[in-house]
């Protein structure tokens, strides 16, 4: 699930390599917990998570205002629930341990990428394909 495949691809080289960067992120956090390495090294790949998380999310909504994307509010209330998630791990990780920690990191994985890529962010690259917009400076 860690792994990078085909299906999670939206076709486009540049959004596709932030993708990959967050599952990295996610990837590298879950083996932190694995390895139960200690509670700040865990709590800086959350910070760093979560960071590129929010910059990755405002691209699309910019995206989205700009090409008047028909279903940005449903797409929008999907990232800020990640957010949301993401915050409670960033301000409340000392009130997990870190067994719970790692089942809660799996089902936003699952969510964010068997769900949220493949699904909400696919519609997307899609609707934006069709009207031909140039990805390469974003
Ligand atoms: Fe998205
Ligand atoms: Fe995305």
């Amino acid at each position: 699930m860690f792994l990078w495949n085909d299906s999670y691809s939206v076709g486009i080289e540049e959004i596709d390599n932030q993708h990959k960067e967050l599952l990295s992120l996610i990837a590298k956090l879950f083996n932190g917990t694995r390895f139960k390495k200690n509670i700040d090294e865990i709590s800086d790949i959350t910070d760093e998570l979560t960071n590129f998380a929010i910059v990755h999310f405002q691209l699309e909504y910019n995206y989205m205002t700009k090409y008047s994307y028909p279903d940005i509010k449903a797409h929008t209330d999907e990232h800020n629930e990640i957010t949301r998630k993401l915050n409670e791990f960033k301000f409340g990780l000392k009130n997990y341990n870190v067994d719970d920690f790692a089942s809660e990191l799996m089902v936003l994985l699952k969510k964010w990428f068997v769900s949220h890529l493949t699904l909400t962010d696919k519609k997307l690259y899609e609707y934006l394909k069709t009207l031909k917009v140039d990805f390469s400076k974003l």
